[in-house]
């Protein structure tokens, strides 16, 4: 999460939308470590209660607001920064809607990439694991992805490259 906030540059006025917000922490970290205004949006009730108590915790309530929402019917005209992590044929979905953000919009993706849209960036980040035993660590493998609005289309043969989900 924290490579993924600092890939989007926010900058003060940002507005920060977590699409499929889990427990919030996206949100309010944004809030907390960039003083800007965000939002988190879930489907999930359980998801939402423990966003709005994450919130409450770290008294970002003036910052940040949590949505019980499908993402699907959302309005996102005032998100200038959107994260990601969802399946791909989610990100893809979305794509109607994320292609109508401002120019210069920032969208971040966790793992997943996003159709035929070319990223701006793509970060591989290996992070250590739980510790189990002093000298055994796992190792996880992050892809992250950015886009910037209005983005290019990827070429065609760049489609079935090895680590694209489609
Ligand atoms: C993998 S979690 C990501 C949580 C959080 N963004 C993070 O990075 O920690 C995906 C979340 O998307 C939510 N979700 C899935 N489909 C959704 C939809 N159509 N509308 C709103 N939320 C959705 C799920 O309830 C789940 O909490």
């Amino acid at each position: 999460m924290d490579k993924l906030l600092q890939m989007a540059e926010i900058k003060p006025g940002d507005i920060v939308y977590d699409l499929g917000c889990g427990d919030g922490r996206v949100v309010v970290t944004a809030a907390k470590r960039y003083g800007v205004k965000a939002v988190g949006v879930d489907i999930d009730p359980q998801r939402v209660k423990d966003s709005l108590a994450n919130v409450r915790e770290n008294k970002v309530e003036h910052l940040v607001s949590i949505q019980q929402k499908d993402i699907f019917k959302l309005d996102l005209s005032k998100a200038t920064v959107v994260f990601l992590f969802l399946m791909p044929t989610l990100n893809t979905r979305l794509m109607p809607q994320l292609e109508k953000l401002k120019p210069g919009s920032r969208i971040v993706s966790h793992e997943f990439d996003m159709g035929d849209a070319k990223p701006a960036q793509v970060v591989v980040l290996t992070t250590k694991g739980e510790e189990g035993h002093e000298s055994n660590f796992d190792s996880n493998i992050h892809i992250l992805y950015k886009w910037v609005v209005p983005w290019e289309k990827e070429a065609p043969d760049n489609k079935k490259k090895p680590g694209n989900s489609k």
